[in-house]
């Protein structure tokens, strides 16, 4: 029971890493804030967790609208009386070379990916604030530290995010308030699928190319961002500020390919 008592917002938690992390959270003791845009994979992801006996409330909310994030925030505070960890999940991806992208697919991606940390983020920091207390994990990817080929707008919202998790990290230290990142390699989720069949005529070959890339030769799964993520949101990480956590089989660190 690692997080027993604590309160925590998962956003995008209806598929691939959020959800799998909600399950996990949830086996831990906490009480889940399942946000997702869809309500079937939120209403889904909620009956998951009680069907195990754990607790879970979902919120449909669009990250990227501040009325609906307001909305959210003031729900979640009135139903448990505080959020202890947020974390900072919904992304979208996005495929093509710079010159490919166009103006509004360009600003899609970066509504969703760094205006939807920008959101959440604002509006629970007062309540984290005023307790001098809270968790905030954003996800970032390990394409915010390599060049991967044609994934240009896709990288550019994922290193804004990590250069943005270290400037809250100063700003809210002194509130007892710890912010980090986590930066997956590649993960099995219909995130992954989806790019994959975009972004390559024969995706198979685009696996084999994403398997050279890493030093594991497994893809990495929901469940291991999500254990990344347990130890972030829990208090054994009371000691990590601003940082990087790389879930990535080696692509980082290992191979540069
Ligand atoms: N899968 C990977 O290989 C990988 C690697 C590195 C980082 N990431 C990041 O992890 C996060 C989760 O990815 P995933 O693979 O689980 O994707 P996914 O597509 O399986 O899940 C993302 C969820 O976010 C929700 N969402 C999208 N826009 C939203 C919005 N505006 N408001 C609320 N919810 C919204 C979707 O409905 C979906 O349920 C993303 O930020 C992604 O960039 C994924």
């Amino acid at each position: 029971m690692r997080l027993c008592n604590k309160v925590v917002l998962i956003t995008g938690a209806g598929s691939g890493i959020g959800r799998s992390t909600a399950l996990v959270f949830a086996k831990e003791g906490a009480s889940v804030i399942v946000n997702d845009l869809t309500a079937a994979a939120g209403e889904e992801t909620e009956a998951a967790i009680r069907s195990e006996g754990g607790k879970a409330l979902f919120i449909q909310a669009d990250v990227t609208d501040p009325a609906s994030v307001q909305k959210m925030v003031a729900r979640a505070i009135g139903e448990y009386g505080r959020i202890d960890v947020l974390f900072n999940n919904a992304g979208i991806s996005g495929v093509g070379a710079l010159h490919e992208v166009e103006p509004d697919a360009w600003d899609r991606i970066v509504r969703v990916n760094v205006r939807g940390v920008y959101l959440p983020s604002k509006y629970v920091l007062p309540h984290m604030m005023e307790r001098r207390n809270g968790s905030i994990i954003n996800m970032s990817s390990c394409v915010a530290e390599i060049g991967l080929a044609r994934r240009a707008s896709y990288a550019a919202t994922k290193g804004a995010v990590l250069a943005l998790t270290k400037s809250m990290q100063v700003d809210y230290a002194s509130y007892n308030i710890r912010v980090n990142a986590l930066l997956p390699g590649t993960i099995l989720t219909p995130f992954v699928e989806k790019y994959l069949k975009e972004s390559y005529d024969d995706p198979q070959a685009g696996l084999d190319g994403i398997r050279r890339r890493q030093l594991s030769g497994d893809l990495g799964l929901p469940e291991d961002v999500a254990q990344a993520a347990l130890f972030l949101a829990s208090d054994e990480s009371k000691f990590m500020m601003g940082s990087p956590l790389y879930i990535d089989g080696g692509a980082v660190f290992g191979k540069n390919a």
